[in-house]
């Protein structure tokens, strides 16, 4: 099967990297791709928002499958013309991915299907903001414009000047209860129909240590999740994933593709935070790494509507960690075009299960530079959380750019706990 992958990031790299290793694939293509894509696929330049331009692409290269990553192509519904030029695609239509493209539609969802999450008002006046900043009690405030921002449009603050600033910024926000407790997501592939969970996630949002700064595209992650109950995944399964994926067929508009649950396991039980329509960055690169089941057929199968003929995913027992390394001044506008040196010493030094995603680079002549906010990822695969750490942090080390960043403790306390 030749598949085409739709992206340029840490995640298409993990996907890509995954999909190269499958004997399945026979042919692997990415667009617009990056400087380490390039080395596991054939990228192609393509404007990845444009759903005929891609759809054009597919059919040209003869592919059999389409893979789109980022949520802003799906939303775009790129996913729709693909599928129109009668290429199988993983990635849900644009009206489906309105659950991710829409904080309000997804709260409508929510709520149609039963699906735990926190309180909501959705607002568009100065009085109604006033009004849902105080419906709940009091501090800390959470304000979340309702449309797409990359990981920035949500505002968590105890200061309700600032809440009340960022809710006017924006045309539409959804004011919301806040969640207590910790974060988990948990990514699951669907047909519509039948919903196969990966295994769960956690990921570090904030850009400093100790969960300070402002809010990023996320800063690392890992998996497994050894503080989490076991029976969390069929939980999740039951009361959010199931009944929102049939909420969505019952509406005439399948989800395919896929669900990712962000959820807060709070005091009360399990609440949805938020749901995307794509994989998530970093923590593929963590759920991945861990996957044994060759995944083409997978994502075939969630695309051609028969998930059901699939069997059970297989996992290593290895845990992953994934270190990402940021440009100056990230999640502010980032500085980039800076030399990336250290990466042919991590491929040399550091064995198979160390190796390193690129999220934003490109080549420049012989030298690899920076090229966005998130720059890479680090990942490693150990016997547990602690080595698989290590060897991360042992890479990440290597790695010289100028002026980057990289969170010190991400699964520190995981890896501790056990
Ligand atoms: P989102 O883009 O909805 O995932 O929000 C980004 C981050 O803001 C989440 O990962 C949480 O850390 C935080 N957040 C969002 N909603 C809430 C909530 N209701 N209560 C507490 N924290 C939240
Ligand atoms: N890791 C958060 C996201 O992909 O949205």
């Amino acid at each position: 099967m030749k598949v085409l992958v739709i992206g340029g990031g840490a995640r298409e790299h993990a996907l890509c990297r995954s999909l190269s290793l499958d004997p399945d694939v026979s042919a692997l293509y990415c667009a617009p791709g990056n400087a380490g894509i390039a080395e596991v696929a054939e990228v192609r330049p393509v404007d990845a928002l444009d759903g005929d331009a891609v759809a054009r692409l597919a059919t040209e290269l003869g592919v059999g499958l389409v893979v789109v990553g980022p949520e802003a192509p799906l939303v775009a519904g790129v996913a729709d013309r693909v599928r129109a030029a009668g290429v199988p695609v993983f990635g849900p239509s644009a009206e489906a991915a309105r659950l991710e493209g829409s904080k309000a539609f997804a709260k409508e969802v929510m709520a149609a299907a039963g699906v735990p999450t926190a309180r909501s008002y959705v607002c568009t006046t100065p009085e109604e903001v006033d009004a849902a900043l105080d419906a709940f009690h009091g501090a800390p405030y959470v304000v979340k414009d309702d449309g797409l921002a990359a990981g920035k449009g949500v505002v968590v603050t105890e200061d309700r000047d600032a809440a009340r600033a960022h809710a006017l910024g924006c045309d539409r926000v959804v004011i919301e209860e806040y969640l207590d407790g910790p974060e988990v997501s948990l990514f699951a592939i669907t047909d519509g129909v039948t919903v196969l969970p990966l295994q769960p996630a956690q990921d570090f949002k904030r850009a400093l240590d100790g969960d300070e700064g402002p809010n990023t595209g996320g800063m690392g992650a890992y998996s497994p999740l050894p503080w989490a109950a076991p029976k969390l995944v069929d939980e999740v399964m039951e009361s959010v994933l199931q009944p929102t994926v049939d909420e969505l067929r019952h509406r005439g508009t399948p989800f395919s593709g896929l669900l990712y649950a962000g959820l807060a396991l709070t005091g009360r039980g399990v609440r949805v935070i938020e749901f995307n329509a794509r994989f998530g960055d970093p923590e593929t690169q963590v759920v991945l790494a861990r996957l044994r089941t060759p995944l083409a057929s997978v994502l075939l199968n969630a695309a051609n509507g028969t998930l059901a003929a699939e069997p059970p995913l297989n996992w290593h027992e290895d845990a992953a960690v994934t270190v990402v390394i940021a440009s100056h001044n990230y999640p502010g506008d980032p500085r980039t075009g800076d030399p990336i040196e250290g990466l042919a010493e991590v491929a040399a030094e550091d064995g198979p299960d160390t190796y390193v995603l690129h999220a934003g680079t490109r080549r420049e002549g012989d030298a690899v530079v920076s090229a966005g906010g998130r720059v890479l990822s680090v990942t490693a695969t150990g016997s547990d959380l602690a080595q698989a750490r290590e060897k991360a942090y042992k890479a990440v080390a290597r790695i010289r750019l100028d002026g980057a960043q990289h969170r010190t403790d991400i699964a520190a306390e995981a890896a501790a706990h056990r």
